[in-house]
């Protein structure tokens, strides 16, 4: 097996990653088990994979942990991912101390079950000054509700006083679920399929795509880095020529 780890330039590291987490069902039905199989073991990749970006120095991670069309599934499915994230939370918080991560969380988080916002809440508070990376759990997010989020909080402070005809980029990012964070240089999907999703689509405007079809439960720290590895191979032009970057 190749060792990706010792082939990243820590001088080069993305900053902010972001994560797809996709494949979990898949998973479970390929050995005769349960959706929901898929999902607890998903939870092994998470702690992996938030120990692996911390290891080497990644300032954010955020995981694509349930989106708002995912409310569209069996609600035995959607009953038992609200409980697996309470107990999860609960149980890793021990964990996020450990390794001075910090928790944050993006979405439309007033819409989730009392019991897992609860639980989410304390998790943060618990992690808040936490300093050597920020994992970011997507729950209840959507990439249209955040956009569309921020166009009526814009139009809120207009009829305060802003002058929307000074809107910046940057000013308009600061209305976005994501504000402060730097934009994910990598974003990463497993199961092989090859879509968005409503996931980040402003934050994502340049960000480098990497696909895998491992399934999610399979991703595992060398993952992580070989993804990384991927990443520090391409060759990042934002619309000028090759030449340009030298
Ligand atoms: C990702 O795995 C987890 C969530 C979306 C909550 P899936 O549950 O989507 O697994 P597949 O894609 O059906 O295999
Ligand atoms: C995207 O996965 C959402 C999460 C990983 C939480 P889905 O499995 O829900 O995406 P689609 O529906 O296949 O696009
Ligand atoms: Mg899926």
């Amino acid at each position: 097996m190749v060792d990706y780890k010792e082939k990243i330039d820590l001088n080069r590291l993305p900053r902010h990653i972001a994560i797809i987490m996709d494949g979990n069902g898949r998973w479970a039905k390929k050995q005769n088990q349960p959706r929901v199989f898929g999902h607890r073991n998903g939870v092994k990749s998470v702690r992996e994979v938030s120990e692996a970006a911390a290891e080497i120095g990644i300032e954010y991670l955020t995981l694509y942990a349930f989106s708002t069309e995912n409310w569209n599934r069996p609600r035995p499915e959607v009953n038992a991912l609200m409980s697996l994230l309470v107990e999860t939370i609960r149980k890793e918080v021990s964990t996020l101390m450990e390794n001075n991560i910090r928790l944050k969380a993006i979405g439309d988080l007033g819409k989730l079950p009392d019991r897992t916002l609860e639980a989410l809440r304390e998790g943060i508070e618990i992690t808040q000054n936490n300093d050597r990376m920020t994992l970011v759990l997507a729950l209840n997010y959507s990439a249209r509700w955040e956009l569309m989020e921020a166009a009526k909080k814009i139009h809120w402070d207009a009829t305060k006083g802003l002058d929307t005809e000074k809107l910046t980029e940057e000013i308009f990012q600061n209305y976005l679920a994501t504000n402060g964070m730097p934009d994910p240089e990598l974003l990463i999907r497993t199961s092989g399929e090859l879509r968005i999703s409503n996931f980040l689509l402003w934050q994502i405007a340049y960000s480098e795509l990497y696909f895998t079809d491992k399934f999610w439960p399979d991703f595992r720290k060398n993952d992580l880095y070989e993804a990384i590895v991927s990443y520090q191979n391409r060759e990042r032009r934002f619309g000028k020529i090759s030449e340009q970057l030298a």
